[in-house]
């Protein structure tokens, strides 16, 4: 740190997710359903330098936790994330997300086609066929959806 940086807060009680892949702060942002309204101190670093890669986003929520749903939605998204869970002031977890092999009831399918998309419908299934870039397989039609397609839905 020299006089140039300017550090930002730590926050006393909720969540930082940490080493979100440069450019992805906004959705996981939206994958949270923040609209900026909610009366909690929010503070979002887009494309701040990492010792780790290049370039993180930072997003850090006072007061609010993510839930399991969005912590697999984290994973898609950023999937070297790390969700630090802070009381007062300290870190008292820290959860390294991970892509499971499948992803299920989490995404649907893009093909409008898909049996999951029907009127009886099935529980979206994907197997993972590929980490980085994210490559998912539908389990019932065998369409491949991209990282993309995801940022579509959210
Ligand atoms: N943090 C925060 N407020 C706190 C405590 C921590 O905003 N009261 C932030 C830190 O700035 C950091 C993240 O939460 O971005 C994780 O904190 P910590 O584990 O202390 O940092 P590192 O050791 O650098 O984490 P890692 O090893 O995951 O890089
Ligand atoms: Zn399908």
């Amino acid at each position: 740190m020299n006089e140039n940086e300017l550090r930002v807060s730590k926050i006393k009680d909720g969540t930082v997710i940490d080493h979100i892949s440069g450019g992805y702060a906004l959705d996981v942002v939206k994958i949270l359903g923040i609209t900026g309204r909610e009366k909690r101190v929010i503070t979002i670093a887009i494309n701040v330098p990492s010792k780790q890669f290049k370039f993180k986003d930072i997003v850090k929520i006072e007061g609010r936790a993510p839930n399991p749903k969005e912590v697999n939605l984290i994973a898609l998204v950023a999937p070297h994330a790390s969700i630090n869970t802070i009381r007062d002031y300290k870190v008292v977890e820290k959860l390294e997300v991970k892509l499971p092999k499948v992803v299920e009831g989490v995404v649907k399918c893009v093909n409008p086609g898909c049996i999951s998309n029907s009127n009886e419908p099935a529980l979206a299934k994907f197997y993972v066929e590929c980490e980085e870039p994210l490559l998912l397989k539908c389990h019932y039609c065998g369409y491949m959806m991209e990282k993309s397609d995801i940022l579509k839905q959210l």
